[in-house]
């Protein structure tokens, strides 16, 4: 039977034996649950032969580059490099439309990045990632058929130094989180909602700009901060925004006005594999509805999406 103790242990050993008593290595740590587990997980077998780079891609949620780095800074001893790459992912993304085309120019993105770094941190040996099994199975690992490439999956470019650490590879969303528990993380970490590597970047349907982004942040934040206001923060595994770039008229005051629609996404889930739509009351929704179409410039109308997963994903690419 699982434990989570047990796995910690068996993982903090099964590190230690791979890694041995000098090799180093470097985390991907994007603050989410997955890879803050990994890399607490990486520390406790290793110690400081662990550095972790973070990479602020431009597509984080509001404030989400700063609280990460103040969190794992402060709450943890972290060795932790932010690394700015807003312009270069962008830059990249221009022009790109088709969904896997953005995951992979991401994915890509995000290996030459830590290549970089690398470089500048003298030899390190592994890549340290919190890829976990639905991350697996869903980009095509095995017998099953590609969903979404995700974006810590599949493998590094020939030219690259390290080899891919996993510890996580194994495990459901929830395994995770007793995992970090197991480990001391609080629960403002472990209880985290899931954000995709690729972030905003597939929650701006179609080509990424500064102007989509922004409208997917600002909404994106209000109704964070509506659904806790609620106190269904607990309730409802993963609530967002999303921009499915379709303009429709509406009016403001006297004049017609002809904007963007915003989509909410909120889901109840075990693990990511499958799930409900989350149902919100009605007020709740009022609310944030209200709020988005006044706070948010661009935006006239607000719709609720009601799919199941399957037939639709989670996420919209
Ligand atoms: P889908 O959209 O496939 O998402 O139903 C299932 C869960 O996975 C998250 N997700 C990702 N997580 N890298 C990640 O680490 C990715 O590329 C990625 N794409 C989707 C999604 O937010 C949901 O929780």
């Amino acid at each position: 039977d699982w434990t989570s103790a047990g796995f910690v242990e068996r993982a903090v050993a099964a590190v230690r034996a791979e890694v041995g008593e000098e090799r180093r290595v470097l985390c991907a740590l994007s603050g989410g649950v997955d890879s803050t587990v990994a890399a607490v997980l990486v520390h406790r077998a290793i110690g400081d032969r662990l550095t972790c780079i973070f990479v602020d891609h431009g597509l984080l949620r509001k404030d989400e580059g700063d609280q990460v780095m103040d969190t794992l800074t402060r709450e943890f001893d972290l060795n932790v490099i932010r690394v700015n790459a807003r312009e270069l992912f962008l830059g990249k993304l221009a022009g790109v439309t088709e969904p896997e085309a953005k995951r992979k120019v991401i994915g890509e993105e995000f290996i030459r990045v830590f290549d970089a770094e690398a470089a500048k941190l003298g030899k390190m040996d592994y890549l340290l990632q919190g890829t976990i099994y639905p991350d697996v199975i869903e980009s095509g690992a095995g017998d099953a058929a590609v969903i979404k490439s995700h974006h810590n999956v599949g493998g590094l470019p020939e030219d690259v130094q390290f080899k891919l650490l996993e510890p996580l590879r194994l495990l459901f969303k929830d395994e995770v989180r007793s995992a970090g528990r197991e480990l001391g993380l609080p629960e403002h970490i472990v209880n985290r909602q899931p954000f995709p590597g690729p972030g905003l970047a597939i929650r701006c349907l179609g080509e990424v700009t500064e102007e989509k982004l922004a409208i997917v942040r600002e909404s994106d934040a209000i109704l964070r901060e509506e659904i806790a206001r609620a106190k269904l923060d607990r309730a409802i595994w993963q609530y967002f925004t999303v921009l499915p770039n379709i303009r429709s008229v509406g009016v403001m005051g006297d004049s017609r006005t002809y904007s963007h629609a915003v989509a909410i996404r909120a889901v109840t889930s075990v693990d990511g594999m499958t799930s409900d739509w989350a149902r919100i009351p009605y007020e709740v929704l009022e609310k944030i509805s209200s709020r988005i179409v006044n706070e948010v410039p661009g935006v006239n109308r607000v719709v609720y999406d009601v799919t199941t997963k399957p037939p639709a994903t989670i996420e919209w690419e």
